[in-house]
């Protein structure tokens, strides 16, 4: 379902400077799978994970997502796209941390203009799915690393998104709460949701539901 052909992506930094940051990447990830993204920093992951998400594009070479040239789609239609299918848990979270936890997860229906009684629907089900109902109404600035982070989770979740792209997501969190995201990240597959997790967290390279490990060294697959 998502694929990637030959898609290279180079950052032009000036007119005499530039970085490859993936060199031909050809990548097929089905429905339903767990991939985790490895490599050293600087290798390409998150370049990756924004091809995926339609946040950049290819230089390159196509992204292709349910049968979908992603790679070719214009701004307007690709925030389209990743508000239908797309779930991002950024690295630093990308919460508002002067919001509570019920308007950070709501925010991406708020260009939807959803009728009210099915949004609170939908952060009842994702708040009682990551735990984190008890605090709804707190300012997410006051929130632990943990809490944040399944928040951002929740937020991630709230469109019932088909393709579910992790960034560094255990960063920040000590073992025993990379533990139960990764707990979450079994449930979700347990879901049939597509996962990919970009890190280098040894914590998710020997986990039996991870359908593969890909490394990536310099932009090339290995
Ligand atoms: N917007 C950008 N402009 C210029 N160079 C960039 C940009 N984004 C990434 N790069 C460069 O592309 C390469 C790959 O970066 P990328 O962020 O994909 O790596 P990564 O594997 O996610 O690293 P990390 O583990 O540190 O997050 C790096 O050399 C990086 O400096
Ligand atoms: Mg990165």
């Amino acid at each position: 379902m998502i694929e990637l052909k030959n898609s290279t992506k180079i950052y032009e930094l000036n007119r005499v400077d530039k970085v490859v940051a993936l060199n031909d990447i050809s990548l097929s990830i089905k429905e339903g799978e767990v991939v985790v993204l490895k490599g050293a920093s600087g290798s390409g992951k998150s370049s990756i994970l924004s091809l995926i998400a339609a946040l950049s594009k290819p230089t390159s070479g196509e992204v292709i997502v349910d049968g979908k040239k992603i790679s070719k789609l214009s701004d307007n239609f690709a925030s389209v796209y990743r508000r239908d299918n797309i779930g991002f848990v950024f690295q630093k979270y990308n919460l508002i941390p002067s919001l509570s936890v019920r308007d950070n997860i709501l925010l991406p229906l708020v260009p939807l203009n959803p009728d009210a009684k099915d949004a609170e629907e939908k952060l009842a089900l994702v708040m009682d799915m990551f735990h984190i109902a008890h605090k709804a109404d707190a300012i997410v600035k006051n929130l632990s690393g943990g809490e944040q982070q399944r928040v951002a989770i929740a937020r991630a979740n709230i469109n019932n998104p088909k393709i579910i792209l992790a960034d560094e997501p255990t960063a920040n969190l000590d073992e025993k709460l990379s533990l139960s995201f990764i707990e979450i990240v079994k449930s979700l597959k347990a879901l049939n949701k597509t996962i990919v997790i970009a890190t280098h967290d040894p914590l998710f390279f020997n986990l039996d539901f991870v359908d593969s490990v890909v490394e990536i060294h310099n932009g090339i697959i290995s």
